[in-house]
């Protein structure tokens, strides 16, 4: 993250304080987050798209009311995609009218919940869902303002489970087939339902600008279909998040501003020789804002070298705080973070202490020869997916988030503890 930095005597510090003092405050592993480095990447995006655009933060990467206080200060909206992630976006403070709701499969509840919360959009995802979504939005009298979200057939290079707008995969009615253009029907036939454009989310972790680019130019034929069909100009579309980060110093990342010239670019081409006004443009980004922004501070429990293979260096985390690497391959690197060392570099394996051998953290890394038992170690970006979707297993208690700002810490999600899990067992 921006602020990280050495001590005089060699120890990592983030937001200005050394790791060592946040290992002793709060514990390991914990994930650290830089708050000013996430304020200056929500502004950066903020800014890169202008007034003409809106930001919604993706939700899914990572959620805390103080994540969404800093969101609404910035300026950005957010987006949600379950009853659990609106229910912080209201606890911290957002403004209904800022957020949208997602999702392949909300149940008649979370629809009900968004409609009488005044979600500003909620995001059409299926045949059935525009039926269901009219007759919430008609019981509470309401004329809710809707997206359809489209499948472009676009074929993003990522991994199989976060690329989501080719064919064959549960999101989203596809342009091929004129699902698409049955959903613009039936939403316009609905009263309870005002159509205010259409979405396209083409994948995660997307270092190409092509995919976007084909993707705006197929949303914006969409537009001019609609317009020939029923007479109306939609005046919004939404393209989804899906920008890479540097896991690696291997990885090359497009810029926000980069980004927002090239697709603001095409739109208002693609609508200039179609005759449409450009419509008022959103954007989705998750990871490309808080992945950065953060690190899994852990200590070193074990070292286990194997003859003429690598060390086997054990933390006190694991697959329950950093499920990526078992469920993706991502590749993370790894930093000694408590010291430096002048030793030389050996071949390791940072693996977690839960009881299964896909258990691993990072896959291949250098760490000095010297890494011995109680040392702290460093994996950077962690920010999304990370917290998000840590787990439970073998009853592991979450780690927290540390927000480190200006040489102050505090936990704005705390360790769990056994008692939190006890609460929910009983008996
Ligand atoms: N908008 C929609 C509709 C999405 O489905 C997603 C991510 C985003 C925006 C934000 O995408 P981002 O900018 O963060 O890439 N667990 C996976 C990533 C799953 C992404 C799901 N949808 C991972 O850890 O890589």
């Amino acid at each position: 993250s921006r602020t990280a930095a050495r001590t005089a005597d060699g120890v990592l510090s983030i937001g200005g304080i050394p790791v060592t003092d946040l290992a002793e405050q709060f514990g390991t592993p914990a994930y650290l987050l830089d708050e000013a480095d996430f304020r200056v990447r929500a502004r950066a995006w903020r800014d890169a798209f202008g007034p003409d655009a809106d930001v919604y933060y993706a939700g899914k990467a990572f959620l805390s009311k103080a994540v969404v206080r800093w969101l609404h200060e910035e300026g950005l909206n957010l987006d949600v995609c379950s009853a659990g992630e609106l229910a912080v976006a209201l606890a911290g403070g957002m403004p209904p009218q800022r957020l949208a709701l997602h999702g392949n499969n909300k149940s008649v509840e979370e629809l009900e919940e968004a409609v009488k919360a005044g979600v500003g959009h909620i995001v059409l995802d299926s045949f059935q869902e525009i039926e269901r979504l009219a007759a919430v939005a008609r019981a509470q009298g309401v004329r809710q303002p809707v997206l359809i979200r489209i499948t472009v057939g676009v074929e993003a290079h990522t991994h199989e489970f976060i690329a989501t707008a080719h064919e064959d995969q549960k999101f989203g009615l596809s342009l091929a087939g004129g699902l698409a253009a049955e959903a613009v029907r039936r939403t316009l036939a609905e009263d309870a339902l005002e159509l205010r454009g259409l979405h396209s989310h083409i994948g995660s972790q997307i270092f190409d600008t092509a995919g976007f680019e084909v993707a705006a130019r197929r949303v914006v034929g969409l537009l001019a279909e609609v317009r020939d069909e029923h007479g109306v100009e939609l005046p919004e579309i939404d393209l989804g998040g899906g920008l890479g980060i540097a896991y690696t110093s291997e990885d090359d990342p497009r810029e926000p501003a980069e980004i927002a010239a090239s697709l603001a670019g095409i739109v208002r081409r693609e609508c200039a020789a179609a005759g449409l006004a450009v419509p008022r443009l959103s954007v989705e980004p998750g990871r490309a804002i808080v992945g950065p922004t953060t690190c899994t501070l852990y200590r070193v429990g074990t070292v286990k070298p194997l003859a003429g293979l690598r060390s086997y260096v054990s933390v006190d985390g694991g697959m329950s705080d950093n499920i990526r690497t078992a469920l993706y391959d991502a590749v993370y690197s790894v930093t000694l973070a408590s010291r430096t060392s002048e030793a030389e570099p050996m071949l390791v394996r940072v693996v977690g202490k839960h009881c299964e051998s896909g258990d691993i953290v990072v896959k291949d890394a250098f760490l000095p020869a010297d890494l011995a038992p109680g040392d702290l170690i460093a994996v950077p970006a962690t920010g999304a997916y990370c917290r998000s979707m840590a787990s439970n297993y073998n009853h592991a208690l979450r780690p927290p988030v540390v927000a480190v700002a200006e040489g102050a810490a505090r936990a704005v999600v705390r360790r769990e503890t056994a008692e939190d899990l006890l609460r929910l067992d009983i008996g």
